[in-house]
């Protein structure tokens, strides 16, 4: 066991002879030795394990291993149960909770003896969750993402999950495959322990932790069920004690740098709109200036490599096979900052020399990317004032410039009642607008802009329009999506005034989202009575605060007051 500095956090209450260091030591002994109190980095494991969150069900399996890595570097592991949101499960969406688990994370890391956190997360909102409380208590801390699952095969074809649930039930409503078909898929779609194995929101925060320099090199993508990802859980443990030793804290390792190169993965990888939520709110905890339109600078140019779900063909099995994470970043390391640390103390650039990319048809040389220009591209215009996105690599190429007449939902309960009705007025050149969906309206934004085609559309072969809302759709869904419209409807947006039949003009290259209505009749408007109608009024609880305080998507849909941080300091002793 190395030196440690002296005094650690934990000192604060472990150490001395007086009555509350007797107190906390006697309580927390239970079988520890002596030593366990003497100068030892007492260092928790956030655990997001849950029978409810089924994509980290194995977490706790993977904290076993951290905990061994910690005994044997000198630390104390101390196994700590947090928020765990599973994304499938969570009502109304498990992104009105996301806050929720970040200030419980960040008050539990900061009120407890730890000195550093090892954050074990998967499933969606997880690892922000993680990333967003020890960003704002910023004592070291290290991910280890829980890793997506084995790839699952219905008669001989693989199933992406989330990506086919959304292609077959398509498929059912056009009425070329039976809902007994597609009913019959259930059980092959997920295979093993692990996340969701299409490059959706879990794979993509899970690869950009490490991009942003927050896992051990080498992690991100390991399949759950895969043994090396207990070898590097147990040496993410080391070096969280090693973390703790040199004081390497999340304000050092996470830096505009980091995010530069977050965003550039973001579009190489073909990631999820999702992300850009989550990398705005972790970076407004660590007071990194980040907007929107520096993710679109940054995202400009970026060469789609990865031929995965739901952008392209492959699973995550696949992409770890054939290179992973390392294979594409050193594909794109000239468009990196390969200075930019990592929680080993050393820069990303290091741990790119190796990388190989062992199979062309999942990841792509730079030579032959998918798509030249595939990053996430940030719209404005009168729709969209402050802002919307729209993921090019997953739309259509030939609807990215684009008029239509708008077709407008007010709510989800809207459009499921009228999507498929044979009387609606809409065609294949129709833009489907949906509205009240944003973080306050709904509240908690959530994936629900991939709205669904009309069924009389679907039976003429349609398989794609222009969608636009003020919510989000899920990192496993495709299409030509104008999503995140700031301001949302709810508050104010100019989404709320659009009325059926107005001209929705989308130039994705031009990167704008406009409405081809004269703006003084416009902005006479008031908002639909019916959209109003439908909004969340919350009066007690979690979802009023969240619904009072909630800031726009914009800037990453964080609470007003979560936003920055608070140190790891406690005033007060515990009496
Ligand atoms: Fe958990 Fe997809 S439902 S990652």
């Amino acid at each position: 066991m190395g030196s440690m500095p002296a005094p650690l956090r934990s000192d604060a209450w472990y150490a001395g002879q007086d009555r509350n260091s007797y107190i906390h030591r006697a309580w927390m002994r239970r079988g520890a030795p002596d030593s366990a109190f003497e100068g030892r980095p007492q260092i928790a494991i956030a655990n997001t394990a849950s029978d409810l969150t089924p994509c980290n069900m194995h977490l706790t399996e993977v904290a076993r291993s951290v905990a061994n890595g910690i005994w044997e570097a000198g630390g104390v592991p101390l196994e700590l149960p947090v928020v765990s949101l599973g994304e499938t499960q969570v009502r109304p969406t498990a992104m009105l909770w996301r806050n929720m688990a970040a200030m419980a994370i960040e008050e539990m890391i900061r009120a407890n003896p730890i000195d550093g956190v090892v954050l074990l997360g998967g499933c969606d909102k997880t690892i922000p969750s993680l990333l967003m409380g020890a960003a704002s208590v910023d004592l070291p801390a290290l991910v280890v993402p829980g890793g997506p699952m084995l790839t699952g095969t219905f008669r001989g074809v693989p199933l992406g999950c989330g990506t086919d649930v959304w292609r077959l039930s398509e498929e059912v409503r056009a009425g070329t495959l039976s809902n007994r078909d597609f009913q019959a898929s259930q059980s092959a779609m997920i295979r093993s322990k692990g996340h969701c194995n299409t490059m959706g929101t879990a794979s993509t925060m899970g690869l950009l932790a490490e991009v942003l320099g927050t896992t051990l090199p080498g992690t991100a993508g390991l399949p759950a069920p895969d043994s090396r990802l207990a070898a590097q859980a147990h040496e993410s443990g080391r070096l969280a004690v090693e973390m703790v030793r040199e004081g390497r804290r999340p304000s050092q390792i996470i830096t505009k740098a980091s995010f530069h190169n977050a965003i550039v993965a973001l579009g190489a990888l073909g990631g999820s709109t999702n992300a850009v939520v989550h990398l705005l709110a972790i970076a407004g905890r660590l007071g990194v200036p980040l907007t929107l339109d520096e993710i679109d600078r940054a995202g400009h140019g970026i060469p789609l490599l990865v031929d995965l779900q739901p952008a392209g063909r492959h699973l995550m099995e696949d992409f770890h096979r054939a290179g992973g994470l390392t294979a594409v970043l050193r594909e794109i390391s000239d468009l990196l900052d390969l200075d930019a640390l990592t929680v080993t103390g050393r820069p990303l650039g290091e741990y790119l020399s190796d990388a190989t990319i062992h199979d062309t048809e999942v990841i792509r040389p730079r030579s032959d990317p998918m798509m030249a220009d595939a990053g996430i591209a940030v719209l404005r215009g009168d729709l969209a004032p402050d802002g919307a996105i729209i993921k090019p690599a997953a739309a259509t190429a030939a609807l990215l410039q684009h008029r239509g007449r708008a077709v407008v939902f007010d709510s989800v309960e809207d459009l499921h009642h009228r999507i498929d009705d044979p009387a609606l007025d809409v065609d294949a050149d129709s833009v489907l607008v949906l509205r009240g969906c944003g973080p306050r309206g709904y509240p908690g934004m959530p994936e629900v802009a991939n709205l669904p085609l009309p069924r009389k559309l679907l039976q003429q072969g349609v398989r794609d329009m222009v969608r636009v809302c003020d919510g989000r759709m899920s990192g496993t869904a495709y299409g030509t999506v104008v999503l995140h419209v700031a301001p949302e409807g709810a508050a104010g947006g100019p989404l709320a005034k659009v009325r059926d039949g107005d001209p929705i003009v989308l130039d994705v290259e031009g990167r704008r989202i406009d409405v081809d209505v004269p703006a003084a009749e416009f902005a006479a408007r008031e908002p639909a009575p019916a959209m109003v109608a439908a909004l969340a009024r919350p009066t007690r609880g979690w979802e009023k605060l969240y619904v009072d305080t909630v800031r726009g998507a914009e800037t990453g849909a964080d609470l007003d007051f979560l936003v920055g941080g608070s140190g790891d300091r406690v005033a007060r002793d515990s009496h």
